[in-house]
């Protein structure tokens, strides 16, 4: 238990720390930092990080305190919050960064950081859901709910570039990086062979809870790469292909019609690579169309058990496959886009800009 005193100082260091100006980077500013990972570069980086990250990380425990509907007082939330706070304790009594030595005491310790914020978003999920509980109840809550959508909105997408910037400083001190890889950066990323794996993934998840699945037919030039990172580009493809699995497998699942495969286009313009997952799961009434991108909203019937590291590793369940995949197109200019035919199918566009000269949204 910290003392009175020492609660207070950090208290004020966060609302310091949290007023000053973020500062973002670009896919392509990282890619060419990183194609050198000199001693220097390292340090240079280790110390912008130093500066960086207590600024975002302070921001974000700000607002964790003032949620609306006393979400903030959500044990789950209340969890993360302390999370939020001995990273940044963790950052700020760090001596200053000079020297090699320093460099990699932390490098070790942003590291650790990433692990104790593994499970940030099941857990305020859980607070979410908590919250959800008690308000069944009152009737007028909706208007209110939009306001914690907006929050989890900045809240995960600040979460996305602070995992970035860790990992992608971390991943720079491999020794031996694969061919065409910066760090976290797949230089030569082929999303048609990407979209294999998550599809072999997604697939198997489907076995595993239905028994069966359906097809999926890839269209698109393997040969064709683009500068990406790959767990995003992994993530997402999966959430929209479970999606659609379950959507068609739900269709059909009682019926001796032929199940028709889910197809995927990758097409590879000037200015973005769009994937496009296409299914004939019988589409979204559009009455719902508006709630696809909340965090509240899944006609999933059983929502998973909320306390393993298990994200992405169930079909459906949280509501929360489609809003964290449009954060993570958009954390590099890129956008997801759903268009329905009620009683027929869905399309999800992904836009992936592959100019990579975006900066980061800083919320
Ligand atoms: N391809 C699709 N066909 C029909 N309905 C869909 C499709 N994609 C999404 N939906 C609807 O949108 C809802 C929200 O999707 P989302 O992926 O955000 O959450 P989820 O799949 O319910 O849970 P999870 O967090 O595990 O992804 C789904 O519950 C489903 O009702
Ligand atoms: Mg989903």
């Amino acid at each position: 238990m910290a003392s009175e005193p020492v609660a207070r100082a950090v208290a004020e260091e966060i609302g310091r720390w949290g007023s000053m100006k973020q500062t973002g980077v670009s896919l392509r500013y990282m890619m060419e930092f990183g194609s050198r990972p000199t001693e220097r570069n390292l340090l240079l980086s280790a110390q912008f990080l130093q500066r960086e990250l207590p600024i975002r990380i302070a921001r974000r425990a700000l607002e964790l305190e003032c949620l609306p509907f006393g979400l903030s007082n959500k044990p789950a939330v209340l969890k993360v919050r302390d999370w939020y706070l001995d990273s940044f304790r963790d950052i700020r009594f760090f001596p200053e960064v000079r020297n090699r030595s320093d460099e990699h005491a932390f490098t070790q310790m942003i590291k650790m950081i990433k692990v104790r914020h593994n499970n940030v978003v099941p857990t305020m999920a859980l607070g979410v859901q908590q919250l959800k509980k008690d308000l069944r109840n009152t009737r007028k809550v909706h208007r209110g709910f939009d306001e914690i959508d907006e929050f989890l909105d900045r809240f995960y997408m600040s979460r996305i570039g602070i995992r970035m910037l860790i990992g992608q400083h971390v991943a720079l001190h491999d020794p031996n990086p694969e061919p065409g890889v910066i760090g976290l950066i797949n230089t030569r990323l082929s999303p048609v062979q990407l979209a294999q794996i998550a599809c072999e993934d997604a697939r198997s998840i489907c076995l595993r809870e239905y028994g069966s699945a359906p097809d999926i037919n890839i269209y698109g030039d393997p040969k064709f790469t683009f500068p990406y990172v790959a767990s995003h580009l992994h993530l997402m493809l999966l959430e929209l292909v479970k999606n659609s699995l379950r959507a068609v497998q739900e269709r059909y699942m009682n019926s001796d019609r032929d199940v028709p495969p889910v197809r995927i286009i990758v097409a590879d313009g000037e200015e973005d690579v769009t994937i496009k997952v296409s299914d004939e799961g019988g589409g979204i009434a559009r009455s719902g169309l508006p709630r696809i991108f909340t965090y509240l909203y899944s006609t999933a019937k059983n929502p998973p058990e909320l306390d393993g590291p298990n994200e992405g590793a169930t079909m459906a369940g949280y509501g929360f496959g489609l809003p964290i995949s449009r954060l993570y197109a958009r954390y590099f200019g890129g956008d997801l886009q759903i268009i329905s035919m009620e009683g027929y199918g869905t399309d999800a566009y992904l836009h992936l800009s592959r100019l990579g000269d975006s900066e980061e949204p800083l919320p």
